[in-house]
């Protein structure tokens, strides 16, 4: 393959800038390896140093590993050197959403896709516990099926992307998307002014233009605090009664992402997919829950749990790590209930520690002993949890045997992801690719 621009790393070739930030560049890039395109931020340690910005930064990037979801951007890989942070994402080939709604506003059901596909990534990254926080256009792109992708979530720390004009968006510059408590300064709920977001950018894909605007910066201000907007005559009945609860200007009365899934203007298109939740709920009601270390586990304790998120082999040179790990979207019992299952038929003996931690112990001496494995189970909500499996005595070949012959293809139906490897989602359909081109008068209507 030709080659044309710089080798990172001897892999990956640098192509054209597509964002610039006060820490990060944002370029497209070429594996030379697979030839595939990936987006790599490149971030400056030195100007993060600067700032005391790094923990958060590595905690950031840390986190983004645990948001793998067909509807978000993915991470590919972190590499660093002595300079540079590499983060290396998936590109998203089709742009940004917002060069379709410029051409005009879109119609209902090709907005109601994209909404529902935005939905769908803030709920699963609330999920984890992972609010965006600094949602705004530019951060809404489409992969080269349609798809949204939402780039940036949990990275808000090296957000404020200026592009390659060297400006500002208008949206960073402006309120137009921001919510009021944040307008307000008062403490607020990321997670709530997320939802926020979801409310302007579905009024913008339907209308064709922001919902609170206005030339004065503080007439802005003052209709973003009062949520006072106004619906033009296009905009159904029931999307109206929808965003009149999303854009409420008091967070604690905001509807929630669950309602917002219940709403039938959400729901169009979508009933014929059954929701799964229904057996979990089930289960939680009657089984208690198992006491876990991290009931409230934080960033911080994930981290340090996960060699997964663990970044110190990227900034400290790289270390063998011999205990694995998975997430499950299933509670506490069922993993426990599925350890027990797989040990029996292994006869081995299983035994409940405390907090959360199983041992697991084979029959018979082996060269170094008996085999003892420990799996440890850490909550981060009660359907998704992080479940670290290591030897702790035996030998390491009989381990890693049993472990690739038995344990992991048996754990495979309570398993949501290895560590490392990509989770088995189904991304929501594409939006249809029709739009309404015809530019549009404002008509006024009452709400
Ligand atoms: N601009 C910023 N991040 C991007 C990504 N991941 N793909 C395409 N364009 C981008």
């Amino acid at each position: 393959m030709e080659r044309k621009g710089p080798v990172l790393m001897g892999k990956y070739e640098l192509g054209r800038l597509l964002g610039q930030g006060t820490f990060a560049k944002v370029h497209r890039a070429r594996n030379l390896e697979t030839g595939m395109s990936v987006a790599i931020k490149i971030v400056d340690k030195e100007r993060v140093l600067k700032v005391g910005m790094m923990d958060q930064i590595k905690r950031e990037i840390s986190i983004m590993r645990l948001v793998r979801h067909p509807n978000v951007v993915e991470l590919y890989e972190v590499m660093a050197t002595k300079t540079k942070i590499y983060i290396v994402m998936e590109y998203a080939k089709g742009g940004e959403l917002f060069n379709k709604v410029v051409k005009g506003k879109l119609k209902e059901d090709a907005a109601r896709r994209y909404f529902q596909q935005l939905i769908s990534a803030v709920d699963f990254c609330h999920s984890r516990g992972v609010c965006h926080r600094d949602l705004k256009p530019e951060n809404l792109l489409l992969d080269e099926h349609g798809n949204l992708k939402v780039t940036d979530f949990g990275l808000s720390a090296l957000a404020e992307t200026k592009h390659e004009d060297g400006l500002l968006h208008t949206t960073c510059g402006t309120p137009a998307y921001v919510a009021p408590e944040v307008i307000n300064r008062r403490g607020y709920d990321g997670c709530k002014t997320d939802i926020w977001f979801c409310g302007v950018i579905l009024y913008v894909l339907l209308a064709g233009y922001l919902p609170f605007q206005d030339s004065n910066l503080m007439e802005m201000y003052r209709k973003i605090g009062k949520g006072e907007f106004k619906f033009p005559n296009w905009f159904a009945p029931e999307v109206r009664r929808l965003l009149l609860k999303i854009l409420d200007p008091n967070p604690s009365t905001r509807i929630s992402i669950e309602k917002i899934k219940e709403h039938p203007w959400f729901r169009k298109g979508l009933d014929c997919k059954p929701e799964i939740v229904d057996t979990e709920v089930k289960e939680l009601a009657i089984v208690p829950q198992t006491r876990t270390p991290c009931s409230n586990l934080n960033a911080f304790d994930i981290i340090s749990l996960s060699a997964g998120f663990d970044l110190s082999g990227l900034f400290e040179g790289k270390e063998q790590k011999k205990e694995v790990r998975f997430t499950s979207n299933k509670t506490a019992s069922t993993i426990i209930s599925k350890l027990e299952d797989i040990s029996k038929r292994l006869k081995m003996k299983i035994k409940k520690k405390d907090e959360g931690l199983l041992k697991i112990e084979g029959s018979k001496e082996g060269r170094k002993g008996t085999l003892e494995i420990d799996a440890e189970i850490f909550e981060i909500t009660p359907f998704f949890h992080l479940v670290e499996v290591k030897k702790s005595n035996g030998d390491t070949l009989e381990y890693q045997k049993v472990m690739k012959q038995d344990i992991r293809p048996a754990l495979s139906d309570i398993v949501w992801a290895w560590q490392g490897e990509p989770p088995l989602q189904q991304p929501l359909p594409p939006p249809p690719t029709t739009e309404n081109q015809e530019s549009q008068q404002f008509h006024a209507a009452s709400t």
